[in-house]
Order: C-alpha cells, then structure tokens, then sequence
C-alpha cells in the first residue's frame, strides 16, 4: 500500500490504496529500502538477511504504521462519573459550565507530578502501540497555567524521547477558560498569547497550537488571535472546530492557513469549501460522536468538498476515552459512510498529512521510516468489517519488530 507524500488524498485518491498482493519489504537501518512483489523482494535480498532478520507474514495484511493525528494523551485521572451523568440526560457542556468535564481533568493533571502523569500517559501509550499505532500526536490543555502546561508537554517529549511510539506534540493553553477566570477571559487570553506561547516556543516543546473554538470557549476572535501568535513563534496553527455548534471554526481554520482544522460536525458549506480550498486536513472524530451521542460529521460531503480527510480517536476522559483506531475506521464507515479504502488513507497518509510527517511516514515507500503494523486478517476488508476486536499481530517500529 502506498500514498502521495508530497499533498494528502482528496475525493477519489482516498481510495486508492495501491494494494500490492503477495508483497514484501525490505528494510534496512531502519528504513524502507525496497516494497514489491515478495518473488522479485525475495529474490534480491533474501541472501542477505538471517532466518531470524525474516518475517512470515503470509496470509496478513501489512499497512503503513497507524498514525493517530489528534489526542489528549497526557492528562490524569478519569470520568466515568460524568459518563454516568450524561447517561442521565446531562450535556457535555453542562457539565463542564458547572466545574466538571476538562475543569475537572485539569485539576487532576495539575495535581499530579511528572512521574504520575508520565506512568499514567504511558500506560496509554502502550496500549496504542497494542492497536497498532506507531506515530501520535498529543495535546496540552490540561494545565491551563505556564507550569502546568509545560508539565504535559515535557512528559510528551519524555514519551517520546523513551517509547517506541513517536510523538508530535501541540500547545493547546487555549483548551478551557480557567473556571476563576470565567468572567474575565480576555486576562487568559493575553496569558497565554503573551506568557505561553513565547516559552513553550523558546524550549522548543510544541510544534502546533490548537484552539477549542466553541461557544462558552474561546470565541472566533480570540481563537484567532491566539493563533495568530503562535504563527509569529513558528507553531502551527490547528483548530478543535465547529464541535458543538456551527461557529465558523472551519472559516477561521482555512483563514489562518491551519495544517488541520478537527471534529467539524457542525462545520458550514462555506466552511467546508473553503477548507478545501486552502488545503486544510479535516481530522474526523466519530468517536467523540459516538460517545456524546452526537450527530457525526457529514465525512461524504466533506470529501466530496474536496477536503482531504484524515481519522482519529481524540483519546481523552471526556468525549472520547478510548485509544482504538481501528474501532474508530468501524464507526467511520458505519456512522460516517466512508469506504473501507478512505478509512485506510485517513488514518495512515492522511493522517501523516495532519500532523506534517507525510515526508517521513504514513505509507510503505522506499525512503520512508520503516514503520508497519501487520494485522492477522486476510485483507484489508476486514479491518473495518470485524468490530470491537484487535487484529494486530505485529507492530514493527524503525524496523525493529515488537511483539505485541
Ligand atoms: O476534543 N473539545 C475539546 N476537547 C476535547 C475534550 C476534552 C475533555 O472533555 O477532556 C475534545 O473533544
Ligand atoms: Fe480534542
């Protein structure tokens, strides 16, 4: 299977995998130098490599390393309390207007120390790489202070720096207002525009900026204007936009060039077009509607818009625990009437394209970081067609199989 490295797949390239029958690779230090055909692959190197340097996947589906372009892997703490209060009939936004939901997460995070935000991220992290996840991206938000927020993202690059799984981590101060701030917004504002973002530019910690552009959030304006700086400090900007309600989320992302704009379940038309238009990534998270209980994003006309769609687990304790791409390509065809193809691409290439890694991962060419995820199923169908179940049988990281 292969992508396009240089721009992500819109309307018909989604689905085209490029699937290779009785395939094999060839990696050396670590990076893909040969894909082809297994009696071509095998006729040229097989000499070179021990029996042990060799993987039998016969009968198995190799894909691209699963990439995960959109989560809030490091936080404390869970809940399922308010999981039961929405089972009950409360909002999400209810929820968190009374002190709960990310308030509540982010006096957990805040709370913890390195070390216990670090085990209880890793374990997470872990359980990624279980499901075949080889490269994620992972917020702050939790914090909401300077300190705090730098506690996450140095436990991102400590993750990254230790684990096999490679991070890419995004600043997201702008994630809630904290609740004693409620009423003066504008001070949180200027914090993290004139506080935040200079530092965690300075130490190097982030390489994109994300807002929570929500009504009760952080409004289109403000949105803007702390995005608008962190372009001068060299982040990225990203978007959580039109989640709840339609708020010119998907305008705003296409008007300050963001690499993604994310959730978009109630993105306009004009929103939509215009994301197309500036080659903004629409990261889809049908889990976050699944488990609000939500509308899902209308993926066909987001496609058929010409936005190149990318898939992901938004992993957090609210709206979305769980760390299963592969449940998440279920509910993208089942709930979202994707193809079993543009499921694929939108959680390899294009998600690579999401967060600025397509020159390096994200499909299986020569050059690229050999990272694969081998999964015990006869074909690629059945990825998206078995459901609640794991498939993978083997995730290789910069060549190195791990078992799994
Ligand atoms: O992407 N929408 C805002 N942020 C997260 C949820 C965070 C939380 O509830 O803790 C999201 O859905
Ligand atoms: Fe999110």
């Amino acid at each position: 299977m292969e992508g396009n490295t240089d721009r992500p797949a819109t309307k018909a390239s989604m689905s085209d995998l490029h699937v290779i029958e009785n395939g094999a690779l060839y990696i050396e230090n670590g990076k893909i130098v040969a894909v082809g055909a297994d009696s071509e692959i095998t006729a040229r190197y097989q000499h070179s490599l021990s029996s042990e340097q060799q993987i039998d996947a016969s009968g198995k589906v190799l894909t691209p390393g699963l990439i995960d372009p959109h989560t809030h892997l490091v936080h404390a703490g869970t809940r399922e309390n308010e999981y039961a209060m929405r089972l009950k009939g409360q909002t999400y936004m209810e929820i968190m207007e009374a002190g709960g939901g990310i308030h509540a997460t982010t006096r957990a995070t805040q709370k913890a120390n390195h070390e216990e935000l670090y085990e209880q991220s890793k374990k997470r992290l872990d359980q990624f790489l279980l499901h075949g996840v080889t490269t994620l991206e992972a917020k702050s938000g939790y914090g909401l202070t300077l300190e705090h927020e730098m506690k996450q993202l140095e436990v991102a690059r400590q993750l990254h720096d230790n684990h096999p799984v490679d991070l890419v981590s995004t600043f997201m101060g702008a994630h809630a207002i904290p609740i004693a701030e409620k009423d003066n917004p504008e001070n949180f504002v200027d914090r993290v525009i004139q506080e935040m973002i200079p530092e965690v530019a300075k130490k190097n910690l982030a390489t994109f900026n994300d807002v929570f552009c929500e009504r009760g959030v952080f409004t289109p304006d403000q949105s803007r204007r702390i995005l608008e700086a962190g372009k001068e400090y060299g982040l990225i900007p990203k978007i959580h936009a039109d989640e709840i309600e339609p708020y010119t989320g998907a305008e705003l992302a296409a008007s300050v060039g963001a690499i993604s704009a994310d959730h978009l379940l109630k993105a306009s038309e004009q929103g939509i077009k215009n994301m197309a238009e500036a080659g903004v990534v629409g990261v889809l998270l049908p889990g976050t509607a699944f488990f609000l209980m939500a509308e899902f994003a209308q993926a066909r006309k987001i496609i058929d818009a010409g936005v190149a769609v990318a898939l992901s687990t938004d992993a957090n304790p609210g709206s979305s625990p769980t760390i299963s791409l592969s449940f998440i390509m279920n509910l993208g065809c089942l709930k979202m009437g994707m193809t079993p193809e543009e499921v694929l691409t939108a959680t390899t290439i294009n998600a690579a394209h999401a967060i600025g890694c397509a020159n390096d991962v994200g499909s299986l060419e020569v050059g690229k970081k050999a990272d694969v995820t081998i999964f015990n199923v006869p074909n690629y169908l059945t990825l998206s067609y078995q459901y609640g179940m794991n498939h993978v049988d083997t995730v290789i990281k910069a060549g190195k199989p791990l078992v799994v």
